[in-house]
Order: C-alpha cells, then sequence, then structure tokens
C-alpha cells in the first residue's frame, strides 16, 4: 500500500437507548451503516474532500468544512493525539438518514477513527478509539453519550454508561432474538430533543426505569426472553418524546400486537426499533411499516440479528 492510497472503513447503524437504558445502552444494526475513506496528505491537518450520498454524489446537506463534521472532528481528535505532522484527507459516505435516530454522527464518526487508525504507523486497539469517535459524537448531539458509538465500533449489545466510559461492557444477547427497525420519513434533532428533556425525575420514576434496566441486562444475560420483554420498557423518558414522533403510539401498537417482547423510540427517534423472536420478525416489520403507512408515513425497515458486526475496515488501496 503506498502513502496515497485510501483506506475504507465501515460503520453500522445502531439504536440509541434501547428504550431501557437512556444514554447507557446500544445495540448495532446491520444492513446500513456510514463509510469513510482516508488518507496521508502532505498538508498538515484534517481535509474532507467530499462528503457523499450512498449513490456517490455530493451531499446536498452536509457540510465538509471539518469544523462541523463528526467524522473529521473524530479523525482529528485520533490524528492529533497520535502526535502526527503530516495531514489526512477523508471522503465521507452516508448510507444512514440524517436525523433519524439510528445513529448517523456517530457511524460517521467511528468509520473515520476505523479508517484514520489503518494509517497509523502503530494502530490502537478499538478500546482505544472510543474516546476519539465520543468526540465526534459530542459535536453533534450536545452530550457526552456512548450508546451509539459503542456499537457501532464494537458491534453487538454495549452497556455504556457515563460513569464508566470510556470503559464499556459487551454484552451477551440471547439467542433467537432479532431487533427491527423502522424509520418513517421524518426527521428529529437530538440536540433539541435532548434540551427539552426534564432535569429532575421522581424516586418512583428512578427506581422503576433502575429496575427495568436491571431486569433486562439480567435477562440478556441469562437469556430469558420472557423477562426480556417484560422489562424493555422506558416510562421516564419515551413519554417526554413520543409526541414528536406523531405515528409513535401506532407503530408500537402494532408491534405489540404482532407479538413483538418490546417497541420504544430508537435513540430520539424518528426511527422506531423492536425486539422480538426471529421467527417473527418479517411479520413485526410489517405490522411497524403499515403503523407509518396508515399515518401517512413512508417508511423503511430493517431486519437484525442482535449480534451485529461493529466498524471494520473494507478496503485499502
Ligand atoms: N441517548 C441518546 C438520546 C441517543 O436518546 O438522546 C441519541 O441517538
Amino acid at each position: 500500500m503506498s502513502d496515497t492510497d485510501f483506506i475504507t472503513a465501515f460503520a453500522p447503524a445502531s439504536i440509541g437507548n434501547v428504550g431501557v437504558g437512556f444514554d447507557m445502552l446500544g445495540l448495532a444494526i446491520a444492513g446500513t451503516g456510514d463509510w469513510v475513506s482516508a488518507r496521508r496528505s502532505d498538508e498538515r491537518g484534517v481535509r474532507i474532500i467530499e462528503v457523499q450520498e450512498i449513490s456517490g454524489e455530493v451531499h446536498p446537506f452536509l457540510s465538509s468544512n471539518t469544523d462541523e463534521n463528526t467524522a473529521s472532528i473524530a479523525a482529528i481528535s485520533l490524528w492529533d493525539a497520535e502526535g502526527n505532522d503530516s495531514g489526512i484527507e477523508l471522503i465521507v459516505k452516508k448510507g444512514i438518514p440524517l436525523q433519524s435516530g439510528m445513529g448517523s454522527s456517530a457511524a460517521s464518526a467511528v468509520a473515520a477513527v476505523v479508517a484514520v487508525n489503518g494509517l497509523l504507523d502503530n494502530p490502537l486497539e478499538k478500546a482505544a478509539l472510543l474516546i476519539h469517535a465520543l468526540a465526534g459524537e459530542k459535536f453533534a448531539s450536545g452530550g457526552l453519550h456512548a450508546d451509539n458509538v459503542a456499537p457501532s465500533l464494537f458491534g453487538g449489545m454495549v452497556l455504556c454508561p457515563q460513569v464508566l466510559l470510556p470503559d464499556t461492557v459487551q454484552l451477551a444477547v440471547p439467542e433467537g432474538i432479532s431487533s427491527v427497525l423502522v424509520h418513517p420519513e421524518l426527521q428529529v434533532n437530538t440536540a433539541e430533543s435532548r434540551k427539552g428533556l426534564a432535569s429532575g425525575y421522581s424516586m418512583h420514576q428512578w427506581l422503576t426505569q433502575q429496575g427495568f434496566l436491571a431486569g433486562f441486562i439480567a435477562a440478556c444475560e441469562q437469556g430469558d426472553v420472557e423477562l426480556l420483554g417484560r422489562c424493555l420498557r422506558d416510562e421516564v423518558i419515551e413519554p417526554q418524546r413520543a409526541a414528536s414522533v406523531p405515528c409513535f403510539g401506532e407503530v408500537q401498537k402494532a408491534a405489540m400486537n404482532a407479538e413483538a417482547l418490546g417497541c420504544s423510540l430508537s435513540g430520539s427517534g424518528p426511527s422506531i426499533f423492536a425486539l422480538c423472536r426471529d421467527a417473527n420478525a418479517a411479520n413485526v416489520a410489517m405490522a411497524m411499516e403499515q403503523g407509518c403507512r396508515k399515518l401517512g408515513y413512508e417508511c423503511e425497515s430493517w431486519i437484525s440479528p442482535l449480534n451485529a458486526p461493529g466498524a471494520e475496515i473494507e478496503t485499502r488501496k
């Protein structure tokens, strides 16, 4: 490989919060994600050559200003920390819709650090890349939370409470369970959505949600599907955000009628996810799509195993 060759990394979309663990729990999704290609350049610093749509056309909405893109912010964090005095150039390709609640900004940041890591003389372990990807994500969401970055980087389901960062815990996932993610054609700005959340909560809410999160994690570890279904609930954040996704109630009802184990917003929405038995996933996806369309929202859906892979280098050329 020569110094002017590109390294291209792919990072998957993700479900933030997984309903039950606000800012603390994230799940990788197979089948959609972002790509970042990186190469060395003689000019110092980090430059974005282009931000592209999935088609390869120039992205109509995203800035290629390095101060305003999660990929370049994350890349700068890593490149500077490793003391490099040459420069790098990036091409960002977006496969994930913007402001979709599918971890779009996180995936770009993660793909960037994985690609840039491949350019280092001594590449770091994946775990050491997390803080650099978080630097990019923080710019987009206005908060420090790893529930999109961590699953996009590591794959699977990851516990990532702020108090533990940069440590994260990879959770076991029960066999025979899939996630279904439906993206209605709406947008929700995560930073704005976060500003609208209450800053104080009652003892009852704290105890309830803590119980659901603990029960959910135990259910994952023990493969207890029935307990998982009882615990996959958000009584604190979901009620505050549901109104920003007009089809949410209808889609949630449709998913539960189709025997999903649980259904909630993905991150700040508008995407909505459900967990269900593998054999039931196609039905649940169809019911959720019908729920969106019934209220006039076009949509797209993905069915994914719970152990979807994390970010990887795809090509070097
Ligand atoms: N935990 C974040 C939130 C995820 O819910 O605001 C955003 O995708």
